[in-house]
């Protein structure tokens, strides 16, 4: 069998790592800019962010609630936790490693001004529990938000036509009208909903094909296939270019 050149990153922290670090360099939208765009961030505030992952979004809570706020981060990966606490330099930051669907035991009953996901509920085993729980944790006039991917995405689609994509990566890209709008109806009387159509431009084979491997969805079995049919959009076009959608919906609690 030939040997494939592209590694999938086994590691997970790293894995989210490397496709952080391309989606910054690839995409025309800063996507970490737009999601903050989209918060009512307070100085002094305290907020719980679920599935902090490395601390794309923590981080910058951390600087936006200044001394007198906090950020209280979970997520499954203890790895993630550690580079998430050494980037936070001692700044206002709890963290536990836990997994989502425990969220009442772990935080207790602290209150928060804002409870926040970004690209991680759909990991839960049941998502509607994990938003309860966020729901509830809010003070009087706290913000709930969720942001999560939605289809089409033109890396999947691409991965499509070679392979089965894992059933949780397809419902990730449907939950916003399955599961996210349906609880903000039964919970709020108003909420926003906002969409992100974020293009990607690679032009090199090496790009895409560190990309791919840092996804969920992809195996070195369709390494062939793959290469070749990106080296000739990219020797046509002089680059690869396709829309990643995300979705994100928000909304206060009443005071
Ligand atoms: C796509 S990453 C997003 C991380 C971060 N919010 C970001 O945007 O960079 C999803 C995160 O959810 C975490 N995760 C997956 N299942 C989890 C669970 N059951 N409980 C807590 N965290 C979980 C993973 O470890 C990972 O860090």
């Amino acid at each position: 069998m030939k040997k494939s050149k592209y590694a999938v990153e086994t590691n997970l922290s790293n894995r989210l790592k490397a496709r952080l670090n391309i989606n910054n360099k690839v995409s025309v939208v800063d996507f970490q800019q737009w999601v903050q765009d989209q918060i009512e961030i307070l100085d002094g505030d305290d907020i719980l962010d679920v599935g902090c992952g490395t601390g794309a979004q923590s981080l910058r809570y951390l600087d936006r609630v200044g001394d007198k706020g906090s950020v209280y981060a979970i997520d499954a990966m203890k790895t993630s936790i550690n580079q998430l606490i050494e980037k936070a330099k001692g700044r206002n930051l709890i963290t536990e490693v836990g997994d989502m669907m425990n969220l009442s035991n772990i935080i207790k009953n602290r209150r928060f001004n804002v409870a926040a996901c970004t690209y991680a509920i759909y990991y839960a085993s049941n998502p509607k529990i994990v938003m309860k729980t966020m729901y509830d944790s809010l003070k009087p006039g706290g913000r709930l938000m969720i942001c999560v991917p939605n289809e089409p995405h033109g890396l999947v689609e691409l991965v499509r036509r070679y392979k089965s994509i894992p059933s949780v990566v397809l419902e990730s890209l449907k939950i916003s009208s399955n599961l996210l709008q349906p609880f903000f109806d039964e919970h709020f009387d108003s909420y926003s909903i906002s969409f992100l159509k974020n293009q990607q431009s690679y032009n090199k084979l090496d790009q895409v094909m560190n990309a791919l491997s840092a996804s969920p969805y992809y195996d070195n079995s369709i390494e062939e296939n793959v290469c070749a049919d990106i080296k000739s959009i990219i020797d046509k076009h002089g680059s690869f270019k396709f829309y990643k959608r995300s979705y994100l919906i928000t909304s206060r609690k009443k005071i």
